[in-house]
């Protein structure tokens, strides 16, 4: 009984399918009572907004408890380890643990050590299945399927784990992904396209933050240059097909990959994708913990 949610790989093709159909439930207003009382615990060991607080939402709208953490004011700063605040927290009995952490797949160190279930809020630059599920919503919503679409995954590829999660689910869905920006932040195994050509052919262009927190080395570009080439701006959304719309994660940075006039521009779906973070959550958790 109950799914952890870790990694989408793992997953086939029918049940993210069916974890779409129940969150589009929920984004159309379906009331789940079955949870109320349950205890989850947010473990964000990394920074986070919306993943974090959308959890939150979430969890609040299926009448669970919710304990969150700060690792600010916790004995990680004490020396604690991951593995033992996670542990603690589990001790405490909570039936949900929400984890984000530096590490890529921290999970399997967890796994047959916690009795909670596990809902990956991201790790490392590995996966971060929530966000992926919530952007396949937004594109099914926007299109009405996934076959034959095309999807331009544009910034710092490589420390990016919403990338690579969505390179993978979205090509087994039928999509063709390419990736463009900085050389530095290019995969060779990612599909390379040259920016304006990625811009100008996919249904779907989505643009990641210069993850800074993440590099060894300092970027080789200037901001200015950055956002001259690779920077979404009026000019180069002119380039879009019609129809074709502009994604983004989020935090967005205003004037490096995306300017001010696009962020909410009649093309963006960057805060549909936020609003529908809460319903593929929700989703995730009626999935792990009574499913
Ligand atoms: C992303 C993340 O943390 O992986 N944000 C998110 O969860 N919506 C992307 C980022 O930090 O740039």
């Amino acid at each position: 009984m109950g799914k952890n949610l870790l990694e989408l790989k793992s997953l086939d093709v029918s049940e993210i399918v069916s974890i779409l159909d129940q969150a589009q439930a929920f984004h159309d207003g379906e009331v789940f009572r079955g949870l109320e009382g349950r205890i989850a615990a947010n473990l964000f060991f990394e920074p986070s907004t919306r993943t974090q607080y959308s959890f939150n939402v979430a969890e609040v709208k299926l009448g669970l408890r919710v304990v969150s953490f700060n690792p600010a004011g916790s004995s990680l700063q004490k020396n604690e380890s991951f593995y033992d605040t996670v542990k603690t927290f589990d001790s405490f009995g909570p039936d949900l643990l929400v984890i984000r952490h530096v590490e890529n797949e921290y999970y399997n160190q967890l796994l047959g050590h916690v009795n909670a279930k596990i809902l990956n809020g991201g790790d490392g630059t590995g996966n971060h299945p929530t966000q992926s599920l919530l952007d396949l919503l937004t594109i099914r919503q926007e299109f009405g399927h996934f076959e034959g679409l095309k999807v331009a995954i544009i910034g710092d590829v490589s420390h990016s784990r919403v990338a690579h999660t969505n390179f993978e689910v979205m090509g087994r869905l039928g999509m063709e992904v390419c990736t463009s920006g900085p050389e530095e932040y290019m995969e060779t195994a990612l599909n390379y396209k040259p920016f304006e050509e990625a811009v100008r052919e996919s249904d779907v262009v989505m643009l990641l933050r210069v993850q800074h927190e993440r590099h060894k080395e300092k970027m080789h570009l200037s901001v200015e240059e950055y956002h001259r080439r690779y920077g979404m701006d009026k000019q180069k959304l002119s380039w879009m097909k019609d129809g074709a719309i502009i994604m983004h994660p989020a935090p967005f940075n205003r004037g490096v990959e995306i300017a001010d006039e696009v962020v909410e521009c009649s093309r963006s779906r960057i805060f549909k994708q936020v609003n529908n973070g809460v319903f593929v959550r929700m989703a995730a958790i009626k999935r792990a913990l009574w499913d």
